[in-house]
């Protein structure tokens, strides 16, 4: 196994700046994900890695040695596409061993090496079958057979399961966490969507157009989103943001809400860290997670909590999502089941540990 890095790499395709000064590392046994939106530039990321594409500035180093100028059969890398690229006419076993027999490897090592895979996948029942007699998850687990087999160092997935429907991508999911888990290989992922991220992955990289937006551990890229496109795309319902103007009180930061009626609210929003200094009286963006923002329960903290009126709930059966307005901000709250009912007055009550303040100028998280 191994260790990737990608430093400062750009890409062009002709005028276009595909990715622009990226730098990335995986360290040995990382499960990365790459995340964001479509055409923010993941896939050629992962082609630049395999060497299916070169870099137009950069480098990309394995096991701290630069390979820019290596084949891609060079690199000892798997990459598993989201089309699989299953040979139609081989069968299974012909399919993993093919690579294998083209690099001259003889066949009782083949064989064994095609046993012993096909065991740890649980498709050694179907070695005889075509692709085309294979559901959607076996032949997502052919392919990655196939790149299993080759024992190389870094295994490249780009969104291998996002043919499958959305049970069987559940359950994918988990086998390729028990096999990174088993295995201890080191992968590079890409997705765009989230909650993949966020179960799979021991180190997220959040992209858009080409750039880095943030790159951390999935529970500090969710509980502390460096900008407000990485708290907006990661979180379901997405990260409520308050308008507001911050204000400091003995050490404590207030985001003061004009409201229409009942006069302005002074929301307690934790410590007044040094770095909130030069925002003192300026517009601000409290961010706050839906499961932050709960019924007020008197153990609070009472300046930060605030009643206002249900407009809408939305029950997911594990709570209720319910819509309330704080100022001219629409944010939603996560409360418990079955218990409120829309156009009910409640007292809510934000976790002041748990508050974020943006600015909303620059749109960076203030810390
Ligand atoms: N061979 C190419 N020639 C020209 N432009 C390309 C080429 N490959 C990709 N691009 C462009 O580069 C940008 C990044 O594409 P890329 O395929 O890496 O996106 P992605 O993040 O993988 O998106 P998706 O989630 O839709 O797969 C896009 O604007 C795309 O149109
Ligand atoms: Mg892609």
């Amino acid at each position: 196994m191994a260790s990737l890095e990608v430093r400062n790499v750009s890409k062009k395709f002709g005028s276009l700046a595909a990715l622009s000064s990226v730098s990335v590392q995986a360290e040995d046994g990382e499960f990365l994900v790459l995340l964001g939106p479509s055409g923010c530039g993941k896939s050629t990321l992962l082609s630049m890695i395999a060497g299916l594409e070169p870099v137009s500035a950069g480098d990309i180093l394995i096991d701290g040695r630069v390979v820019n100028e290596f084949a891609p059969k060079d690199r000892d890398i798997a990459m598993v596409f989201q089309s699989y690229a299953l040979y139609p006419s081989m069968n299974v076993y012909e399919n993993m061993s093919f690579g294998m027999k083209v690099r001259g490897v003889p066949r009782p090592a083949r064989d064994a090496e095609v046993r012993r895979v096909a065991a740890l996948l649980q498709i050694d029942g179907l070695l005889d079958r075509r692709p085309s007699q294979l559901s959607g998850g076996q032949r997502q687990r052919v392919a990655m057979g196939r790149a299993l087999v080759r024992n190389p160092k870094v295994f490249l997935f780009d969104e291998p399961l996002s043919n499958l429907d959305a049970k069987l991508r559940v359950e994918m999911r988990t086998e390729l966490k028990k096999l990174h888990q088993t295995l201890g290989v080191t992968i590079v992922y890409v997705t765009h969507d989230q909650i993949e991220a966020m179960t799979l992955a021991t180190k997220v990289v959040v992209m858009r157009n080409g750039a880095i937006q943030q790159m951390a551990a999935p529970q500090e890229i969710y509980d502390r989103p460096a900008n407000l496109f990485v708290a907006g795309f990661i979180g379901s319902p997405a990260m409520n943001l308050i308008r507001g103007v911050l204000e400091e009180d003995r050490g404590r930061a207030l985001v003061r809400v004009a409201r229409a009626t009942d006069g302005d609210l002074r929301l307690f929003a934790g410590p007044f860290l040094a770095a909130y200094g030069q925002y003192a009286g300026a517009p601000v963006l409290l961010g706050i997670r839906p499961e932050a923002l709960t019924l007020a329960a008197g153990d609070g903290d009472e300046r930060a909590a605030f009643d206002t009126r249900i407009d809408v709930i939305e029950p997911t059966g594990a709570d209720n999502l319910a819509l309330v307005s704080v100022g001219d901000s629409d944010v939603i709250a996560r409360l418990p089941p079955g218990k409120n009912a829309a156009g009910d007055r409640v007292r809510l009550q934000i976790d002041p540990e748990r508050a974020l303040i943006f600015d909303p100028a620059s749109e960076r998280l203030i810390r």
